[in-house]
C-alpha cells in the first residue's frame, strides 16, 4: 500500500516507517516538526536503505496538505502527528484541541476529497480513565481523562466513528474504515541504536527520565509516589517495545484491507510492571545504577493500567514480542549513542 504518514518523524513514527518499509510498503512522511527533526527520517533512510520521501507540512494547513495529496494517490493514512504532553496540555488546552483536533478535521476533510477513506489513529491508554477492570480490554468502557490531551484522544475516537456511522446511514458506496490504535506505554529504540525517543527539555516519561539519569544529564529519578496499591508500592504501567508497536500498525493495515469499518486494538503488552521494577531491571541489564529519591504522587496518575491484547493477537495476529529486558537495552543503546539526541 501506499501510506501516508503524519508526524512521520517523530518518535512512534519513524520506527513505524521501518517497519512498513520492510514489509513491502511505500510511505510519504509529513511533519512540521514541532516535536522532532529531519534527522530521524535521514537516519531511517540509512537503516532501510532507501529515502524517505519527506514533505515539512503542518497537518492544519490545507493547501499544503492538498499538495501532497495533489502528487500522491495513498491508500491509508497512519495518524501519529499531534502534541502529547499531558502537563502542558492542562497549561495551554486551546493549543492541545486547535492542533490536535483542528488538524485532525483538516486531514480528513482533504482524505475525503481525495478519495481516501481509510486511517489509522494513535490514540492511547488515557481514554480508559482510571481503568474499570485490569487486564483493560477494549469493551472496557472508557473513563474520564483529567487532562485535555487525553480528551483530544477520545472525542477524536468519537469524531472518525462518526465519520464511519454516518457514511453507512448515507448508504456511501466508500465508506471510512478506521482503525483506532490504543497504545499503552511505548518505550524502546530501534536495535541499531540510530533513532529513538528524543524529548524537548526534561522528559515528563518515565524511560527518558532513566535514560537521562543513566548519561549523566540528570542527577537522580524522582519517583511519584509508593503508596499505591500495588505489588511494591509504585505505579504499575504496559510498557511495550516500540518497535513491537510498530509493527501493530503493520498488522493493522490488514483490517484497513478488509474494510473494517470501525476497529478498536488495544496495544499493549499484557504485562504490568512497576516504576521500581524498571529500575531494577534497567540496571541489571544495563550495568548502570539509578539514583532514585521517593516523591509525592503525580497528579493525575492511577495506580495500574496494563493491556489484555488478546484481541488484537485474535484478529490482526500480532503479538508483542520483545521482552522488558530488551526494551531497558534498547533505550539505553540509543541514549548512549546519543546523548545530546538528534
Ligand atoms: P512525537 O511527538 O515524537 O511525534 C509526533 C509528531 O507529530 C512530531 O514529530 C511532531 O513534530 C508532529 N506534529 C505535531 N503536531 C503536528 C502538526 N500540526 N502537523 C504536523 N506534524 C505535527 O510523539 P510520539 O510518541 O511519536 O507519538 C505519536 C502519536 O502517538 C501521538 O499522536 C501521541 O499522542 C500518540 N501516543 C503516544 C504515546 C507515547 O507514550 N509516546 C502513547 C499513546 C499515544
Ligand atoms: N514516573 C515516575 N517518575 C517520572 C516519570 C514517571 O515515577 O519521572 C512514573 C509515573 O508516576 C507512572 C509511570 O512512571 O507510574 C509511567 O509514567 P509515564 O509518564 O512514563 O507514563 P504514563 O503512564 O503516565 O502516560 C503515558 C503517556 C500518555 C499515554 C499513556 C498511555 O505519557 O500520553 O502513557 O498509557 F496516554
Amino acid at each position: 500500500m501506499h501510506i501516508l504518514v503524519t508526524g512521520g518523524a517523530g518518535y512512534i513514527g519513524s520506527h513505524t516507517i521501518i517497519e512498513l518499509i520492510e514489509a513491502g510498503h511505500s510511505v510519504v512522511a509529513i511533519d512540521n516538526l514541532v516535536n522532532s527533526s529531519k534527522e530521524s527520517l535521514k537516519r531511517v533512510g540509512e537503516i532501510v536503505g532507501q529515502e524517505i520521501p519527506f514533505y515539512e507540512v503542518d497537518i492544519r494547513d490545507r493547501e499544503g496538505l492538498e499538495k501532497v495529496f495533489a502528487s500522491n494517490k495513498f491508500d491509508c493514512a497512519i495518524h501519529f502527528a499531534g502534541l502529547k504532553a499531558v502537563g502542558e496540555s492542562v497549561t495551554h488546552p486551546w493549543e492541545y484541541y486547535e492542533n490536535n483536533i483542528g488538524g485532525t478535521l483538516v486531514l480528513v476533510d482533504v482524505m475525503r476529497k481525495h478519495g481516501c477513506k481509510n486511517i489509522i489513529f494513535s490514540s492511547s491508554a488515557t481514554v480508559y480513565g482510571n481503568p474499570a477492570m485490569i487486564p483493560i480490554t477494549e469493551e472496557c468502557p472508557k473513563g474520564h481523562c483529567t487532562n485535555p490531551y487525553g480528551q483530544t484522544k477520545s472525542m477524536l475516537e468519537e469524531i472518525l466513528t462518526d465519520l464511519h456511522t454516518a457514511d453507512v446511514k448515507n448508504a456511501d458506496p466508500n465508506p471510512w474504515n478506521i482503525v483506532l490504535l490504543r497504545y499503552f506505554n511505548p518505550i524502546g529504540a530501534h536495535p541499531s541504536g540510530r533513532i529513538g525517543e528524543n524529548p524537548n527539555g526534561i522528559p515528563n516519561n518515565l524511560m527518558p527520565y532513566i535514560t537521562q539519569v543513566a548519561v549523566g544529564k540528570l542527577a537522580k529519578l524522582h519517583v511519584f509516589g509508593d503508596d499505591y496499591d500495588t505489588h511494591d508500592g509504585t505505579g504499575v504501567r504496559d510498557y511495550i517495545h516500540v518497535m513491537d508497536l510498530a509493527n501493530g500498525h503493520v498488522k493493522a493495515l490488514t483490517a484497513i484491507e478488509k474494510k473494517c469499518g470501525v476497529a478498536i486494538y488495544n496495544l499493549g503488552t499484557g504485562n504490568g510492571y512497576s516504576v521500581l521494577d524498571i529500575v531494577n531491571t534497567f540496571s541489571e541489564v544495563n550495568g548502570v545504577e539509578i539514583p532514585y529519591q521517593i516523591d509525592p504522587r503525580r497528579l493525575g496518575d492511577i495506580a495500574t493500567c496494563y493491556a489484555d491484547p488478546a484481541k488484537a493477537n485474535r484478529e490482526l495476529g500480532w503479538k508483542a514480542e520483545r521482552g522488558l529486558a530488551e526494551m531497558c537495552r534498547d533505550s539505553w543503546n540509543w541514549q548512549k549513542n546519543n546523548p545530546n539526541g538528534y
